[in-house]
């Protein structure tokens, strides 16, 4: 008997929904379903052939982005645990244990029946390892390095809120995991330790520790920089295990997370120096990618966080090459901004070369992608030589072409045209714009069946998806759907919006737990490709639709009973309700 249907709040095992989405968020399910289907990317989707149904070409999809899968045939949908759970034929409960076990955590039943989570002992010796090198830094070991902290303008306080520590060169790491009662095997796997020739020693010798948490704040790795003059790599991380992949988390998500949600802002910097720096002019809502490539995973958790989302990078070619892939990989350019510092400056630099002041005007002048990819166009253009100015025009004409808006589209043109000195006719001449199919696309249903007041549903529901603010506009205007299921599932939507104040479909699904027919429907939606309504004035007329259904079905019942009724006054009575619902209908 395991029935965790969250949505009503109702769980039969105390294993609770943020627990579950904790879970899921550590887990990719490209990874987990091709240990059942072999998967082949093509494009942003990996493909295989469905084991939900007699399928002979790959038409199941798994979405790496929206960390869900679909069959186009079977219509068989969901996120990590659904897909668990239909393979292996388990409970939910089952799969997610499945799943959490491939993680490195362990989800037990007690004999009071209680849920318990035992977590990987990897946690605990970085718990304890990041006590035992914070506590270094206040010892006269530490003086040095304290005084390079302080010259770094880090004090007290801000070591305590990232948990700064430092590591000794005495080998005290290891002898106080081993008395504490830690296997060598686990220690080893931590990689705070390392074996050679049979001899198991701590790895990081003399550095300036700083913790790297999960998405949920846990420690599971660190990172040591040389604060010494010695010939040594910057920084070190500790290796990857199966609860820390680089990748997969964003220095201080954990602590930003709160912040970017409630200024609906998110700023993305290269470094954690940059993410300390910054934290002390009181701008917290930040995360660093630790300067590596952005992955595709760092996206789409920087894509939960916010609307807007700034790239600060540091100012050097590198950082301006690190900002173009950004833009690349992220794809959708309305709600990125950038930032590009003066004098190869890193955010750290900047703030204390030039003070928080400049720093916050730049964040309030970060540039829209097109205005920093034309920008950029123009370094190393001689206008003097037509050459240049040709390959200028071209590459910027490519960008005007992606412009929807008319007006804004012209005026660029005219732009482009005055700072080259080409007509705004041969500019014009040479433009292909792309003019979007809108109509035709969007006003088809995918799944094709069903009469006006189904599609006014289908649409109600995808614009609640699509624009969280409807969602409370439903409730407070319509509140009813005809078709059964569309109803449940609108429900659901707003419940889960009234409880947590913001709306994601990853985490609804994870909300949905079991209920595996809404979540093919919310899926199946989800994927349509509908109308978005542009203000509460567009989805009105699908509400109208809605009530039209009503009315007709309450004066269809009025009219039977009239039939059925010989009494003069009842009558009366009801021949007037049939009128007043037919004056409301037409007002
Ligand atoms: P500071 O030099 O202390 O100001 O650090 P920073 O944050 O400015 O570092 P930098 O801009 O050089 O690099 C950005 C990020 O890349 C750092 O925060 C580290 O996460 C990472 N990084 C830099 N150097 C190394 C290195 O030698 N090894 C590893 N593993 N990571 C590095
Ligand atoms: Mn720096």
């Amino acid at each position: 008997m395991e029935n965790i249907y969250f949505g009503s709040g109702f769980s039969m095992t105390n294993i609770s929904y943020e627990e579950i989405l904790s879970i899921q968020r550590k887990v990719k399910i490209e990874d987990i379903v091709q240990d059942y289907v072999a998967l082949t990317k093509k494009g942003k989707n990996y493909f295989g052939i469905c084991p939900f149904h007699d399928d002979h070409n790959p038409s199941m999809s798994v979405s790496s982005e929206k960390q869900m899968y679909k069959c186009f045939v079977c219509g068989a949908a969901g996120n990590v645990f659904n897909f668990v759970s239909e393979y292996e034929k388990v409970s939910y409960f089952e799969a997610v244990k499945v799943v959490a076990n491939k993680i490195g955590i362990n989800i037990s039943i007690d004999n009071e029946d209680k849920t318990k989570i035992i977590k990987s002992p990897l946690y605990d010796i970085y718990d304890i390892s990041s006590k035992v090198y914070q506590n270094n830094l206040n010892t006269s070991y530490g003086k040095k390095a304290k005084l390079y902290l302080k010259n770094r303008k880090i004090n007290d306080d801000i070591i305590q809120k990232f948990n700064i520590g430092l590591s000794t060169t005495n080998n005290e790491l290891i002898n106080i995991l081993k008395n504490k009662g830690f296997t060598e095997e686990d220690i080893l796997e931590s990689g705070v330790c390392i074996k050679n020739n049979n001899y198991i020693h701590d790895l990081y010798k003399n550095r300036i520790m700083f913790p790297l948490t999960d998405l949920q704040g846990n420690i599971v790795a660190f990172s040591g920089r040389i604060y010494e003059d010695v010939d040594e790599s910057k920084y070190i991380n500790t290796m990857e295990t199966k609860i820390f992949k680089k990748g997969n988390l964003l220095y201080n998500y954990h602590n930003a997370k709160k912040e970017a949600r409630k200024n609906q802002s998110i700023i993305i910097v290269e470094g954690f120096m940059d993410v300390i720096r910054l934290s002390t002019i009181g701008i917290n809502n930040v995360v660093a990618t630790m300067g590596t490539a952005v992955t595709k995973e760092q996206i789409s958790l920087i894509k939960r966080l916010a609307k807007e989302i700034i790239v600060m990078f540091d100012g050097d070619d590198a950082g301006d090459k690190a900002t173009k892939s950004f833009i690349e990989l992220f794809g959708n350019y309305e709600c990125l901004k950038i930032v590009r510092l003066e004098n190869n400056y890193d955010p750290d630099e900047y703030i204390l070369k030039n003070g928080k002041d400049k720093m916050i005007y730049h964040l309030k002048h970060a540039v829209s992608v097109f205005d920093y990819k034309m920008e950029s166009y123009k370094k190393n253009i001689d206008f003097n030589n037509s050459q240049d100015v040709s390959k200028y025009i071209n590459l910027s004409l490519k960008e005007i072409e992606n412009i929807d808006d008319d007006i804004v589209r012209n005026l660029e043109i005219s732009k482009l045209s005055k700072l080259t000195n080409v007509s705004i006719e041969v500019l014009n001449s040479k433009i292909n714009v792309k003019k979007k199919d809108i109509i035709v696309n969007r006003y088809k249903i995918k799944s094709g069946k069903g009469d006006k007041y189904n599609k006014a549903s289908k649409y109600i529901i995808y614009n609640m998806i699509k624009n969280n603010n409807y969602i409370l506009y439903y409730f407070d205007n319509l509140s009813f759907l005809p078709n059964e299921i569309d109803r449940k599932l609108a429900n659901e939507i707003v419940l889960f919006y009234k409880k947590f104040n913001s709306f994601n479909l990853n985490d609804f699904i994870v909300y949905l737990g079991d209920k595996k027919e809404l979540i093919n429907l919310l899926i199946e939606i989800d994927s349509m490709d509908l109308l978005i309504c542009e203000n509460e004035n567009d989805l009105q007329s699908y509400f109208k639709t809605i009530k039209e259904y009503l009315s007709s079905t309450k004066i269809n019942n009025l009219q039977n009973e009239l039939k059925s009724t010989s009494n003069e006054i009842k009558r009366k009575e009801i021949a007037k309700k049939i009128v007043e619902i037919k004056l409301k209908e037409s007002m």
